[in-house]
């Protein structure tokens, strides 16, 4: 097998990287925005570019493939995304999808023959920067995305999953068609950056995901009573945002305690304080809460003893704490047959590696519920992710990708 260019990977990262709405901090590239939609024009003209057929559904997943010679097998996949989170990086979700079109490229190229279809994909939307929901393309291959649910998901300036895709043309008559059954895809891999730094203190090049732990994440509303910062004793007061602290640090124990998984994260990202002036008490405090756990009924139990323990707080403190829950997803176990044929190839490569539980999610979490997938990951430059500084050398992308081809040349001929 011909190896990859990282001298190409690195041309179409930093290309795609321009269509940025923040170019002062990072990347932004939020679903079905200008620059996501020119970024998503950027990638499909590689594909073709690569040779590939591109096709995209209804909830604009696109696929790129490169024919094999019988048609009537179920295909192979890789991919990922090019959503961002606010003021990210140009490596998560892209190493994979241009990663997974050069794994593409040095297939044909190399004159490998296969019997099934192998598709380069770009999910939509992995990132829940837009509406909240993550993953909204895989999630709707899942079938956990139904057309009646993108009618009840909008952003925050009110327009609906639903209504964005009937303004960009997409055919809502047709998506039906995005849910893929058992069988349908006989196995997918996708490369991605780590996203922490164990590759990094470990001295390994190549990590081979285990598991992918799911989120579960929800908004928590304190309502207290605003009043006067100096007129109100600090008997007399029920403060929103002191109320919300004190859940946020059960939160942080919870989580830390919890000795009941290999993996537990809890995190309180955004927080919403009103009115928000300095002399006055909050009367109401909205944060959002993400707890993620490699094992399902952990995090269910840290979830109950979560919302109990708001219910204690709204007692203590005399405010009403109420939660709107957005999705509690599944724990994916990554397949053993997949990972041991990525093994075997990162042996052939020489690469020191290491199998590893992903704390992040990705689209593979979803597309493991209907095809056995595998997961590479390569390193990340102080385990930094979902920042500006977000770094993992071209090199080392091009590493993953020869095992990545050599991977999918393989699968595509079982
Ligand atoms: C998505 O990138 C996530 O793991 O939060
Ligand atoms: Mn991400
Ligand atoms: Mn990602
Ligand atoms: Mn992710």
């Amino acid at each position: 097998m011909k190896k990859a260019d990282p001298g190409r990977i690195e041309k179409h990262l930093k290309e795609l990287n321009a269509f940025n709405s923040t170019p002062e901090c990072g990347t932004t590239r939020v679903v079905f925005t200008d620059v996501e939609l020119k970024g998503r024009e950027y990638v499909k003209g590689i594909m073709r570019g690569t040779g590939l057929a591109v096709k995209e559904d209804s909830i604009g997943n696109v696929f790129a493939t490169l024919p094999g010679s019988d048609p009537s097998l179920a295909p192979v996949w890789t991919g990922s995304h090019i959503d961002t989170v606010l003021c990210g990086g140009m490596f998560d979700g892209m190493a994979g999808v241009f990663g997974g079109i050069e794994a593409l490229r040095l297939i044909r190229e190399s004159g490998i023959k296969h019997k099934r279809d192998i598709s380069a994909v770009v999910y939509t939307s992995e990132e829940p920067t837009r509406f909240q929901v993550s993953c909204l393309g895989s999630r709707a291959m899942a079938g956990d995305l139904t057309l009646e649910d993108t009618k009840g998901i909008s952003d925050k300036d009110g327009n609906t999953l639903y209504d964005v895709l009937c303004r960009l043309g997409y055919d809502m008559g047709r998506f039906g068609e995005i849910k893929r059954g058992p069988g349908s895809v006989y196995a997918a891999v996708e490369l991605h950056v780590e996203q922490n730094r164990r590759l990094e203190d470990d001295g390994r090049k190549i990590g081979i995901v285990k598991a992918i732990c799911a989120p579960t994440n929800f908004d928590v509303i304190v309502t207290g009573v605003q009043s006067h910062a100096g007129g109100t004793s600090m008997e007399a007061r029920r403060d929103a945002y002191m109320a919300a602290c004190e859940l946020a640090l059960i939160l942080e124990k919870l989580a830390r305690e919890n000795t009941e998984s290999e993996y537990t994260t809890a995190t309180v990202g955004r927080v919403k304080v009103s009115p928000g002036s300095v002399n006055a008490i909050p009367g109401r405090c909205e944060f959002s809460v993400d707890i993620r756990d490699v094992d399902f009924e952990s995090k269910r139990k840290l979830t109950e003893r979560f919302l109990s323990e708001c219910a204690a707080v709204e007692l203590r403190r005399g405010v009403s704490v109420s939660h709107v829950m957005h999705n509690q997803d599944i724990p994916l176990r990554c397949s053993e047959e997949i990972s041991g044929i990525i093994e075997k190839y990162v042996k052939t490569a020489g690469l020191p590696y290491e199998k590893m539980i992903s704390g992040p999610y990705h689209d593979s979490m979803f597309v493991g519920r209907f095809a056995p997938v595998g997961m590479i990951f390569v390193p990340s430059r102080n385990g930094i992710s979902h920042s500006p500084e977000e770094w993992t050398d071209f090199a080392e992308i091009a590493a993953g990708t020869d095992v990545l081809a050599e991977t999918l040349a393989e699968l595509a001929n079982r």
